[in-house]
């Protein structure tokens, strides 16, 4: 087990260029086995979640190499249908291949994701989506076990805008026989991207980024290629980081209108904040200010993954800043961490209120999920004197090697063994 040991107070400054988008490239993987090729993706991140991907790719049958950031999968000859139980408890979101094991193999069998530590996360819109495209669906003791000798195409209405329900329908949908219709779809930039690669593949689809998503399936699909969109999750981080330790960093790689409610946050925080094309420039001024109140909500809102690193660089803020989270549950498991570091933040359901306190004092504090972790790394940048991260296998399923880009930017970051 690792850990990083942070010594705060020294300012970023430089420049970064953000890795590949692990929520866009699950989901391109699950894709691949569509296609009866060899696809190609690029700007592939070296993430653990990835890892995990491809380790069912290759129990389904199919060929995988990775070379640099470049990933080929040949799903020419798919020899299985299940994902073994040890790799959906790896990664709750296998339950993506759900739809594309299905569509390609017309049965798909799995264990029940179950709850996770961000609160319950059922799969009912999944479920209801694949349903309704013809599958019939036996859950029992667990399990979860689907059939579907044919798919038809036809007309999906969620009843919330879910990011992973969206994308195994529209992964089901490019192998049913004619029109499916997606309703109220997820309207993320993810899924703009996972549109893109299926294009690439030969689907006909339209509509990404929209809340109507189209699609004409039933043509054989091919391998695509397709690069991966830079991740808007790592460089809200990023952004969080150099507001939180000071200092002005140029942000590579990533398109900035992905980041419009995060990077308004930041400048209303009194940062100053610039952005072109694929770059943010962003400066602090002097003592961050406490902003109006974030209410995370479905894309083009504030996205809930920006939330626990965006609260511990307003923990030092001058001034009150309240946050409402909206989309999960238990989403504040940073909060009694960032406490420890001196931080005084009080939550009540769904609220939680951070009273800005003048200095953090570094601490011994652990990773209980993903943005949690990089929350406390913000924060101990932040913090006055060292602090001990630990819980990293979090931070490793969405971050690639964060303290050597952290590094590159002056901080005093590193990872270490535990004893
Ligand atoms: C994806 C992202 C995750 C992000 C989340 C919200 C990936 C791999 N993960 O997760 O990083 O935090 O979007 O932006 O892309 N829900 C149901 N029934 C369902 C499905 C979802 O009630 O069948 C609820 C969930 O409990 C949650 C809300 O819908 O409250 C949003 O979840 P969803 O958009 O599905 O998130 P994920 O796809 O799991």
């Amino acid at each position: 087990m690792s850990a990083f040991l942070i010594e705060g107070g020294a300012p970023l400054r430089g420049a970064v260029t953000i890795h590949g988008a692990k929520n866009s490239v699950l989901p391109m993987l699950a894709a691949a086995i569509l296609g009866r090729g060899e696809s190609v993706i690029h700007n592939c991140p070296a993430l653990s979640d990835v890892a995990a991907s491809i380790a069912i790719l290759k129990h389904l049958g199919c060929r995988v190499r990775l070379e640099g950031d470049t990933l080929w999968v040949d799903a020419s000859a798919l020899t299985r249908s299940d994902v073994p139980d040890a790799l959906m408890r790896e990664m709750r979101s296998s339950v993506i291949f759900l739809g594309a094991i299905l569509g390609r193999m017309r049965e798909a069998e799995m264990s029940f994701p179950g709850g996770c530590e961000l609160g319950p996360r059922p799969i009912d819109l999944h479920l209801s989506a694949i349903r309704r495209l013809g599958a019939q669906v036996e859950e029992k003791g667990g399990k979860l076990r689907c059939v579907a000798p044919a798919l038809t195409g036809c007309d999906i209405i969620l009843s919330l805008p879910s990011v992973g329900a969206t994308e195994n329908a529209m992964l089901a949908a490019v192998a049913a026989k004619g029109t499916t219709t997606i309703t109220n779809a997820a309207r993320e930039p993810e899924i703009v991207d996972l549109e893109r690669f299926l294009l690439t593949m030969g689907a006909k689809i339209r509509g990404a980024g929209s809340s109507v998503i189209t699609v004409e399936g039933g043509a054989p699909l091919h391998g695509g290629e397709h690069t991966v969109m830079g991740d808007r999750i790592v460089a809200a981080t990023y952004l969080s980081a150099v507001a939180s330790a000071g200092g002005e960093a140029e942000l590579r790689g990533v398109d900035y209108r992905h980041l419009s409610t995060v990077t308004a946050l930041f400048a209303e925080a009194g940062c100053a904040v610039r952005s072109e094309s694929d770059r943010i420039f962003i400066r602090t001024q002097g003592r961050l200010k406490g902003v109006r109140p974030v209410r995370t909500a479905p894309y083009p809102g504030f996205p809930t993954d920006a939330q626990a690193p965006v609260m511990a660089a307003l923990c030092r803020a001058e001034g009150t800043s309240v946050f409402v989270e909206n989309i999960f549950e238990s989403r504040y498991r940073h909060v009694d961490e960032l406490c420890r570091m001196g931080a005084d933040i009080r939550v009540e359901g769904r609220v939680a209120v951070v009273c800005g306190v003048e200095e953090l004092h570094g601490a011994a504090v652990k990773a209980t999920d993903l943005r949690g972790g990089a929350a406390l790394v913000v924060a101990a940048l932040g913090a006055r004197g060292e602090s001990v991260v630990t819980g990293l296998s979090h931070v490793d399923r969405g971050y690639q090697s964060m303290e050597e880009d952290l590094r590159s930017l002056g901080a005093r970051i590193k990872r270490v063994r535990e004893t």
